[in-house]
């Protein structure tokens, strides 16, 4: 049996060979005497035609009421058709059924809308659009970790049952066997899904100088918006002796690299979204690897643009503030591109990113791009004990229950810096698809849970 993909990369070899291949009807087009199937085996984007003829074939009448979506096994001479929109057929010599598919299978080659596939996770993936999202989405994940491997980072699996709040930002999802009694439960306390990997990565990244994690984070966070998903993915590199601006030329750096991989490994998926969800979009990402430097910009100067820029936001920009999406979007197309927002307020931002000599701003980064947003938060961290526990205690924060995380900075702390990139803000991003919802196998948002 051969793949698709094996005969779309040897076509020559196969020329006039039988071959064999199974597969998943997308489309049965029967005609009278003869008919084509459209297959897809789930190797490659492309699908094959089979061409299947009354005169060669027992089953003729069989095969004509076969239905999209059935599997099949199909033998058959390959032939090579230059002068069809296809570069080849198979012709078929037999056609088995091999599963069934009922009269009403919903995946039927037509556009549905994206709301009606969400609401078939298990169904949609065999469509044309579904199938190139979580190919491409494999791919992108292979190339993030043929970046950090191919610069020596190491790769860290950090937990994701943990007793602390990584952010701060009371978003956890609480963890527990016997919910009437969390306090002392299975873990003897209260424990939660992790939001984050990086304050139990960091004490990795003074062994190791330059790790990462990618793994699941969760959020409960009841933003019915569509980049918020309650459980995705992050990659988090941290590296030691490493400052904010070297915190952002590896960002960039493994954005370009991303981008490259994919446009290279995945042409026809890229090309589709380019054609069918979003126009340009290959010109937009090429402008992106064009860019000999993403701007950079403090977040006061972010403010100030927004503030000059005439436009009336639904959110008044302010100095001290968060961005908006709108003032996102605004900055994304000032620059034409990505853009870098640093030295935010303190009191927006996390714990752990290093103060400011200014005593008001800290060494946050936020990597901002067209369709996702924020795609990328990150920072110099804290490295001075006192300044840390100061910080720690203004906020009120539990130190004990992160004496350890301290310890980073009592047994031989150093410079150190590091970020998060949203594994689905950067899919929306390289795709032009602009719900979360659709970047996520079975996506995980409020009051949605089903399957
Ligand atoms: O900006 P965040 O909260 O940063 C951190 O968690 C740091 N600990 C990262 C680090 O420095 N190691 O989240 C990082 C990124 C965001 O920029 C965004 O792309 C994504 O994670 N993200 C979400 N993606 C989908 N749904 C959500 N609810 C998200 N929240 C954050
Ligand atoms: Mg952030």
């Amino acid at each position: 049996m051969m793949t698709l993909k094996e005969l779309y990369n040897n076509k020559e070899q196969y020329s006039d060979q039988v071959v064999e291949v199974k597969g998943w009807i997308r489309n049965n087009r029967a005609q009278k005497e003869f008919g084509f199937i459209d297959m897809n085996d789930g190797s490659c984007f492309k699908n094959v035609q089979i061409v299947y003829e009354a005169q060669n074939l027992d089953n003729f009448k069989d095969i004509q009421k076969f239905r999209n979506g059935s599997s099949v096994q199909a033998f058959g001479k390959f032939v090579l058709t230059p002068d069809a929109p296809q570069p080849f057929e198979i012709k078929a010599t037999c056609v088995n059924l091999l599963g069934d598919s009922l009269e009403d299978y919903p995946m039927q080659p037509k556009r549905h809308t994206r709301e009606f596939l969400r609401e078939k996770p298990h169904l949609r993936v065999r469509t044309n659009l579904f199938n190139a999202v979580f190919r491409l989405r494999s791919e992108a994940a292979y190339a993030i970790h043929e970046f950090f491997h191919s610069k020596g980072f190491v790769y860290v699996n950090t937990p994701i049952i943990t007793s602390n709040d990584g952010e701060g930002a009371g978003q956890l999802f609480n963890v527990y066997t016997d919910s009437e009694n969390p306090d002392t439960d299975f873990f003897g306390k209260k424990v939660y899904l992790t939001v984050t990997g990086q304050l139990h990565e960091e004490p990795y990244a003074m062994a190791f100088r330059n790790c990462y994690t990618f793994g699941p984070t969760f959020r409960a966070e009841n933003s019915n918006t569509t980049k918020h998903a309650a459980e995705f993915w992050m990659i988090e590199p941290e590296m030691a002796f490493a400052e904010l601006e070297d915190e952002e030329n590896i960002a960039e750096e493994m954005i370009k690299y991303i981008i490259k991989y994919v446009l290279e490994k995945c042409p026809d998926e890229m090309k589709f979204f380019d054609s069918f969800v979003e126009k340009g979009l290959i010109n937009r990402l090429q402008a992106v690897l064009n860019t000999e430097k993403f701007s950079r910009i403090t977040h006061k100067e972010a403010i100030t643009i927004l503030k000059n820029s005439g436009v009336k936001f639904e959110n008044t920009p302010e100095y001290g503030e968060d961005l908006a999406t709108e003032h996102e979007k605004y900055l994304t197309s000032y620059f034409n591109g990505p853009v870098f927002v640093h030295d935010w307020p303190k009191d927006i931002k996390a714990f752990y990113m290093k103060l400011n000599d200014d005593n008001e701003t800290v060494r946050g980064s936020d990597l901002l791009v067209p369709e996702s947003g924020e795609i990328i938060g990150g920072s110099q961290r804290e490295e001075r004990l006192d300044v840390l526990l100061k910080r720690m205690e203004e906020l009120g924060m539990n130190e004990a229950t992160l004496d350890w995380y301290v310890d980073t900075r009592r047994y031989g702390g150093c410079k150190h810096s590091g970020f998060g990139l949203g594994f689905e803000r950067l899919l929306m991003f390289l795709t032009g698809i602009d719900n979360i919802r659709d970047v996520v196998p079975y996506p995980r948002t409020p009051n949605n849970c089903d399957f």
